[in-house]
């Protein structure tokens, strides 16, 4: 097998080509560079620099290196981006996905993986959410991902691709320092981000239905998100047809015990401000994790404190000096 990984330069594209490369998979990256970093990748893993929606590209290289299937993790992915800016989000993750799988098909390729976001289910009134929750996107990033899963599917069934959707929750956490996340877009970096100012962590509303009043994230250690990205490619090798599955580890944490936490592991335990709701945020957000438990054989292993500290290790490397 040889696996292409788009945004193979990304925060998670980086992990999921060491896991996998780990695992003895033979893996080829192709990143565009708009967000990614060469040098986070193993020196075994090519890297093609180009973009998604360059089909000739796509083409020659799916033939030149003899793919056999591809793990799709190239995106936009700032909600207040996508608002902003719908079309460049549809264009980059839908476009793009659109072009990527008419060169797959093409070259008759047969196991493809998709980079989907728990975004797809909008602000849903559950506890758990299973894959069953009724999708319901509240932003045009989310739209792009849901819209992303029809088309791996309907393209899955025309072909004869076998294909699986991950659906992500949130993402901390560094396998080592040089792969960590340089984005400030959730909560780790961006308390990380006040604490390095002299600034006190933030918290967007205290008054939700919950036992502290701050909301409730499902966390996921992107160490864990790569694992089950190779058990997601062992199992297209396996199983035919298509498969959607939640990747979290089914346990809520509120944001006020994640700013605790931090403040322990980086030992300034000033008090957060509590500033208003943000639209759009839901209460609680967390994971059935049976359905991957069940079809994919993987349950995470890391937990929070495991999360910020090896994250705080990579902010440390990061801003160094
Ligand atoms: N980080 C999270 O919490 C999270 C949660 C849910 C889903 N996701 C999804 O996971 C995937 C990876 O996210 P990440 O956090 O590693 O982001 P990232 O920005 O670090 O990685 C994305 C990579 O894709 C590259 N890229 C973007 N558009 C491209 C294009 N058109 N062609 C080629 N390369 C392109 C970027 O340069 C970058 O290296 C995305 O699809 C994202 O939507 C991420």
């Amino acid at each position: 097998m040889t696996w292409l990984i788009t945004g193979g330069a990304g925060y998670i594209g980086a992990h999921v080509a060491r896991a996998m490369t780990d695992a003895g998979e033979r893996v080829l990256a192709l990143d565009d560079l708009s967000a990614g970093i060469p040098a986070r990748l193993p020196a075994d893993v090519p890297l093609v620099r180009g973009s998604s929606l360059d089909a000739g590209l796509l083409k020659r290289v799916l033939a030149e290196h003899g793919v056999t299937g591809v793990v799709h993790l190239a995106a936009r992915k700032q909600v207040a981006e996508s608002v902003a800016r719908p079309t460049r989000y549809y264009q980059e993750n839908v476009g793009g996905l659109a072009t990527l799988l008419e060169a797959v098909a093409e070259a008759g390729i047969e196991r493809f993986l998709f980079s989907s976001s728990a975004a797809v289910y909008g602000n849903p009134d559950v506890e758990l959410i299973t894959e069953d929750t009724p999708c319901g996107p509240v932003n045009p990033y989310g739209e792009t991902k849901l819209t992303g899963e029809w088309l791996v599917r309907a393209a899955g069934q025309a072909h004869g691709i076998s294909t699986v959707c991950l659906r992500y929750f949130n993402v901390a956490g560094a396998a080592a320092p040089e792969l960590a996340d340089t984005g400030v877009f959730n909560i780790v970096p961006m308390v990380f981000d006040r604490l390095t100012r002299d600034e006190a962590p933030r918290i967007f509303g205290d008054d939700y239905p919950t036992p502290d009043g701050t909301c409730i994230r499902d966390y996921i250690h992107v160490a864990d998100l790569a694992e089950a990205h190779l058990a997601a490619a062992r199992r297209l090798g396996d199983r035919s047809g298509d498969l959607t599955v939640n990747i979290g580890r089914g346990e809520g944490v509120s944001v006020r015990e994640m700013v605790t936490v931090i403040g322990e592991v980086t030992g300034d335990r000033r008090p957060a401000v509590v500033e208003p709701r943000r639209p759009g945020d839901a209460p609680v957000s967390v994971a059935s994790a049976a359905r991957a438990a069940e079809e994919l054989g993987w349950t995470a292993r890391r937990g929070v404190r495991e999360m910020i500290e090896s994250a705080w290790q990579g902010w440390r490397t990061h801003h160094a000096g």
